[in-house]
């Protein structure tokens, strides 16, 4: 890899070579096919997702900067001085900045991202604008196990800042192992900052990610052009209609590409069979309530401090405090 900075050492845990292919194969050899949705964010995707938080329909994105414009003080103080923030997907810096400018004596910002690039550009400019504060990133997939770099001076205590809803897509078990994750790297007197989409109306719920511009559909489709660019596939994109309803008995929005027709695609060496009707699952997105988070937490050796919601309450940031050391072993 090419180092073409200087500015930010960058501690460097990955990407895994080719899982893109293995979970590609595996995801569509099952009896319901399913891709995982962290792939939508090539360049394409990432710039279609930051399409979606400017819909009308899409609220998700504007009620949690609300929040955050509202209440950094607050949550800042909560988190309290001399702390190493450590940001789980290092997305677009505005809502780390609000944060930031609130911090007493903020000893280190450390982003993680699994993409290398957005990383380093993250880092500098993070760097350039908070002199005083390390800014030490980590090139990792925040879901594997990975070390903190060391700050100097030390930090009085670490917080994880988790916004975006992110812990949405994953699964029940996932979000437990993940929790866990957090609790085990923050350690006694760390904590966790994290934005949750909040339970709502259904109908409101579906056109969030049913737009009429058909953005959401085109980046749902994003992932079958990324498959065709990056791993030869041949997938035709237009064979495959968009759907994303709620499913209420697991409280999550469920994306899905249905194909229209019969059809085979192959991808390198594979092929895959598809049947009129027949549907890939790219994403779920889970729904909370602030007492059903708070439980899930709860198990997992982190409590709930405080949240901060929007006067609709249709977004939540919750801070949670790392328990006791022994009990997330
Ligand atoms: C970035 C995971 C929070 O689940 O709402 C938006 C992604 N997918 N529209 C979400 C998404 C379709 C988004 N998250």
């Amino acid at each position: 890899m090419p180092d073409d900075s200087a500015s930010v050492d960058l501690l460097d845990y990955g990407p895994p070579t080719e899982t893109f292919l293995e979970d590609v194969v595996i995801g569509l050899s099952r009896g319901a096919k399913r891709l995982p949705s962290k792939y939508f964010y090539d360049h394409r995707g990432s710039k279609l997702f930051e399409q979606i938080c400017q819909l009308d329909e899409y609220p998700v994105t504007r009620s949690e900067l609300a929040i955050m414009r509202r209440f950094a003080d607050e949550m800042a103080a909560q988190i309290g001085p001399g702390v190493m923030l450590v940001e789980y997907g290092s997305g677009s810096s505005v809502k780390t900045r609000l944060l930031l400018d609130h911090l007493e004596d903020p000893i280190a910002y450390v982003p993680v991202d699994i993409s290398r690039r957005h990383l380093q550009l993250t880092a500098e400019r993070l760097s350039a604008a908070y002199p005083d504060v390390q800014v030490l990133p980590v090139c990792a997939d925040f879901t594997s196990k990975f070390d903190l770099p060391v700050a100097d001076p030390a930090e009085t205590h670490k917080a994880v800042y988790f916004p975006g809803s992110t812990i949405g897509n994953f699964q029940a078990e996932a979000a437990v192992e993940f929790l866990r994750g957090v609790a085990r790297l923050c350690g006694r007197g760390g904590g966790l900052l994290i934005g949750i989409d909040l339970k709502k109306d259904v109908a409101e719920m579906e056109a969030a990610y049913n737009d009429r511009q058909g953005v959401t559909a085109e980046f749902n489709r994003n992932l079958l052009h990324r498959i065709n660019r990056e791993l030869d596939g041949d997938f035709q994109p237009e064979q495959f209609r968009h759907e994303a309803v709620y499913n209420d008995d697991f409280d999550r929005i469920e994306m899905h590409l249905v194909s229209e027709q019969d059809q085979e695609v192959s991808v390198g060496e594979h092929t895959f069979e598809f049947s009129e009707g027949e549907s890939i699952c790219t994403e779920y997105s889970h729904k909370y309530s602030i007492q059903e988070f708070a439980a899930l937490a709860a198990s997992t050796g982190l409590t709930l401090r405080r949240h901060w919601c929007d006067a609709d309450r249709s977004f939540a940031v919750l801070h949670l405090a790392v328990i006791d050391e022994q009990t997330t072993v």
